[in-house]
C-alpha cells in the first residue's frame, strides 16, 4: 500500500462532507432524509450568468487564460472592490482562482513555514485549520463563543498573537455562526493589529451579500485602511450568485502575496476555468437586483428557524446577522437518552442519533471547534425547514 505524505496525515477528511455523505447513503437506501448540512444556496445560477458561460463556449473562449485571471474579470473584481468596499485597487491588485478555497490554499501554502502560526477564531470554517496544517504551520485558536456573539474580542486576539503569528483569519459573516462584525468591532481588532506589524490578515468575505435586518457589511481593509498593506480580502461568486459549481473565487492582496500565489497556481490548476471566468464577469458587472430578493428570502428562513429552535426546550439559538447558518447550543440536552435508548453524550451523538431516528442531517459543533452546538444550514425552502423543525422538536421532546 502506498505510504501517504506526512502533510496529508496531519489532516482529517472534511466532517461536513462526511455527514452529508452519510445522509446521501441513507437517502439512497430509501430513507426520508432532510439534509440541512450542506453549505450552498438552493437557488439556481441566474439565467443571464448562465448565458454568459454558454456564449463564452460558443465564442471559443475555451483555452488557457492568464494564471491570475482574464483581464476583463480582474477589472470587474477591482470595480467590485471599489464599488462595494471602497478599496483603492485596480485590476493589477486582483487575483482569480478556482473558488475561494483555492485562494486560501494558495495564500497559505505560498507564505507559511514550519513554526509559523495562524490565528483562527473558534468556531471556525472546517478548512482553515487543516489548510494551515497542510502548509506545515500551526493553527492557534482564539475563543469567540456565544458569550461574545461568536465574535473575536480584542483582548482574546491580543492574548494569542505572538512573534510567530503570520496570519489572522477573519470570516464575516461567519460559517458556521452567521455572526458579522460591525465597522467599530473591526476597528477595535485593528487597534490590536497595529501593535503587531508582522501579522497579515486574511479577511474571508465570501458571505458578504448575505447580511440581514439592515446590518451594514464592513471589511477590515475598508475600515482600517492603514492596515491595507497586510490584508488579503477574499471573496467569490459561489455564495453570492449561487455559483458553487463554477468554481470562481477572487481576492486583492499586496503584490508580493499575489506574485507568490501566481507562482503556486502556475504549477497546480494554471487558471480558473475560462468559461466560468466569463460567467463571473457577467455576475459582477450585470444586474444585481435579484440579490435583494434572495436576501429577503434568506432572512425569512432565518427568522423561521431561529423561532422554531428557540421554542424547543434545551436549545438556545442566537439570531445571526448573515450567511445561511444558525449555530445553537444544545448543552442542556447532553446526558439524556433518545427514544431508541441511545445516550447522547456529545454533540456528535446528538446529530448522528437525530439523523438515524428522524432523517434530519445537521453538523456537530465539534467539527467547527466548539462542542455542545450544531450547525443548521437554512438554504432550503420554508416547507422543508418547517418539516425539519417538527422532527427536531419531536426528537428533543422524546429525550429522557
Ligand atoms: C467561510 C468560507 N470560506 C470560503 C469558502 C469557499 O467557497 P468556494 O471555494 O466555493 O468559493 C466557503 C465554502 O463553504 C466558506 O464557507
Amino acid at each position: 500500500m502506498i505510504e501517504l505524505s506526512a502533510a496529508l496525515n496531519r489532516v482529517s477528511p472534511s466532517p461536513t462532507v462526511g455527514i452529508s455523505q452519510r445522509a446521501r447513503i441513507m437517502a439512497a437506501e430509501g430513507r426520508d432524509i432532510i439534509a440541512l448540512s450542506a453549505g450552498e444556496p438552493d437557488f439556481d445560477t441566474p439565467d443571464h450568468i448562465k448565458r454568459a458561460g454558454i456564449k463564452a463556449i460558443e465564442a471559443g473562449k475555451t483555452k488557457y487564460t492568464n494564471i491570475d485571471g482574464i483581464p476583463k474579470l480582474k477589472e470587474a473584481v477591482a470595480a467590485k472592490f471599489r464599488r462595494d468596499n471602497s478599496l483603492d485597487v485596480t485590476a493589477k491588485d486582483c487575483f482569480v482562482g478556482s473558488g475561494g478555497k483555492q485562494i486560501i490554499f494558495n495564500a497559505l501554502l505560498a507564505t507559511l513555514n514550519p513554526g509559523d502560526e495562524v490565528v483562527i477564531p473558534v468556531p471556525y470554517w472546517v478548512s482553515y485549520p487543516d489548510i494551515v496544517r497542510l502548509a506545515g504551520a500551526k493553527p492557534v485558536f482564539a475563543m469567540a463563543d456565544a458569550s461574545s456573539g461568536f465574535k473575536l474580542l480584542p483582548h482574546n486576539l491580543e492574548r494569542v498573537l505572538s512573534v510567530n503569528t503570520k496570519w489572522l483569519i477573519l470570516n464575516s459573516p461567519s460559517n458556521p455562526t452567521g455572526a458579522a462584525y460591525s465597522a467599530a468591532e473591526l476597528q477595535a481588532l485593528g487597534q490590536v493589529l497595529e501593535r503587531f506589524p508582522d501579522v497579515h490578515i486574511l479577511s474571508d468575505d465570501i458571505y458578504e451579500q448575505l447580511i440581514y435586518g439592515g446590518k451594514v457589511f464592513a471589511t477590515l481593509a475598508e475600515v482600517c485602511p492603514n492596515l491595507a498593506h497586510r490584508i488579503l480580502t477574499l471573496n467569490g461568486v459561489s455564495k453570492s450568485h449561487a455559483m458553487t459549481g463554477w468554481r470562481i473565487g477572487y481576492c486583492t492582496a499586496p503584490e508580493p502575496i499575489l506574485k507568490a500565489m501566481s507562482k503556486l497556481q502556475s504549477h497546480s490548476t494554471t487558471n480558473a476555468v475560462s468559461i466560468s471566468q466569463w460567467a463571473a464577469v457577467e455576475a459582477l458587472n450585470g444586474p444585481q437586483g435579484f440579490l435583494d430578493e434572495w436576501r429577503q428570502v434568506f432572512q425569512g428562513r432565518r427568522d423561521l428557524v431561529v423561532r422554531g429552535l428557540n421554542v424547543i426546550e434545551g436549545i438556545e439559538c442566537l439570531t445571526p446577522d448573515g450567511a445561511f447558518y444558525v449555530f445553537p447550543s444544545i448543552g442542556q440536552l447532553l446526558g439524556k437518552v433518545s427514544a431508541s435508548g441511545r445516550k447522547i453524550v456529545s454533540d456528535e451523538d446528538f446529530v448522528i442519533t437525530l439523523l438515524e431516528e428522524t432523517g434530519v442531517a445537521l453538523v456537530h459543533g465539534t467539527a467547527f471547534g466548539l462542542p455542545g452546538h450544531f450547525r443548521l444550514s437554512y438554504a432550503t425552502s420554508n416547507t422543508i425547514l418547517t418539516r425539519a423543525l417538527v422532527r427536531i422538536a419531536d426528537f428533543c421532546a422524546g429525550l429522557k
